[in-house]
């Protein structure tokens, strides 16, 4: 039930396209301390956030010597409600530069409303290494091709549904993009604002007073490789003595496991795996193949049951014994 309330609750942020989940300093600081290695030198840039009250940039800025920063930017969009009454009164976004932490900050107006595609938000992305940030689930898709296409490195949130965006899947394929370490149950929750309502059991208000909602679907997304991504997946399984437990499909040359744990470490050829797989994907053990559909375009099927969505792998390191 709480879980579905919650899940509620990022459908109507999505519907309602306020996005406006806030990302907490606990789940900063776990996903992070991960990556600190490829920070040393670099220019930080969260361009989805308000410098007065985002945890990315309290974060960046505690840790600025520690992570031997050169420079954080962060940006903050101001959204218009252009309307009879205001119309020639529109807000403008800012931006602030931070190159020595504990130092006043300038704010600095963009001339427009700081959307992360504008002109000047980009020319801002330009003087970036690294984008960090939780931007709008809205937009995600648009958020994530931009930073493909100015060829950035970027760790960032999203919805786990995004795995299955055909744009977000054709770059984890290509080992572009990945999964980063903690997802799900693994982020703690967000910070949302006065006006939405609290319900779930696991929806509360914490010591400072924050409003908190545990959708426990989101995910971190990055390019930053980090040591964990090259483990193996310990595989105990074998598939020859036990074909009866893994299925062919009907519509694809491949067998079915229901489960990550399950995969035989002898079988050669395509298997479909549940898409949960791609959190302890180590590349140098599978290859990808592809998503969901078997040769005729169709939903993948066993006896013209269609089983949840499944990807396609192979392994690339057989062990026979
Ligand atoms: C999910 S919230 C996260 C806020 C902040 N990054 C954090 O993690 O706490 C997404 C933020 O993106 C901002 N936003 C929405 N549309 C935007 C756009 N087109 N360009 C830049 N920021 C945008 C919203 O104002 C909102 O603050």
């Amino acid at each position: 039930m709480a879980r579905n309330a919650t899940n509620k609750l990022l459908q109507n942020a999505k519907k309602l396209k306020s996005d406006e989940f806030y990302t907490q300093l606990c789940d900063i600081e776990n996903e992070l301390q991960h990556y600190k290695s490829h920070f040393k030198g670099k220019v930080v840039y969260c361009n989805c956030d308000d410098p007065r009250n985002s945890n990315f940039f309290k974060y960046f800025a505690s840790n600025f010597n520690d992570l031997g920063l050169k420079k954080i930017i962060t940006a903050c969009y101001q959204k218009q409600e252009i309307n009879l009454f205001n119309a020639n009164n529109t807000k403008k976004g800012f931006f602030v530069e931070c190159t020595e932490p504990n130092m006043p900050l300038e704010i600095k107006e963009f001339k427009g409303d700081g959307d992360f595609r504008s002109a000047e938000s980009i020319e801002l992305l330009k003087q970036s290494d690294i984008v960090v940030t939780n931007p709008p689930f809205s937009l995600f898709r648009e958020y994530v091709e931009q930073l493909v296409r100015y060829d950035k490195k970027f760790l960032i949130i999203g919805n786990i549904n995004a795995i299955t965006y055909k744009e977000i899947f054709k770059l984890i394929k290509e080992n572009k993009v990945w999964l980063g370490v903690n997802l799900g149950r693994g982020i703690s929750g967000f910070i949302v604002p006065e006006h939405y309502e609290l319900y779930g059991t696991e929806a509360r208000i914490d010591s400072s007073g924050n409003r908190i909602v545990s959708p426990n679907n989101c995910l971190w997304l990055t390019n930053l490789d980090y040591p964990k991504r090259h483990e193996d997946i310990q595989l105990t399984k074998k598939y020859f003595g036990n074909e009866s437990k893994y299925p062919k499909y009907d519509n694809y040359d491949g067998i079915n496991v229901d489960k990550t744990e399950d995969i035989p470490m002898d079988y050669d050829g395509y298997m479909g795996v549940p898409i949960t797989f791609l959190h302890k994907f180590n590349p140098d053990q599978f290859e990808i193949i592809k998503f969901r559909k078997g040769n005729d375009g169709k939903d993948l099927s066993i006896n013209g049951k269609c089983s949840y969505f499944r990807i396609i792998i192979r392994n690339k390191r057989i062990q026979n014994n």
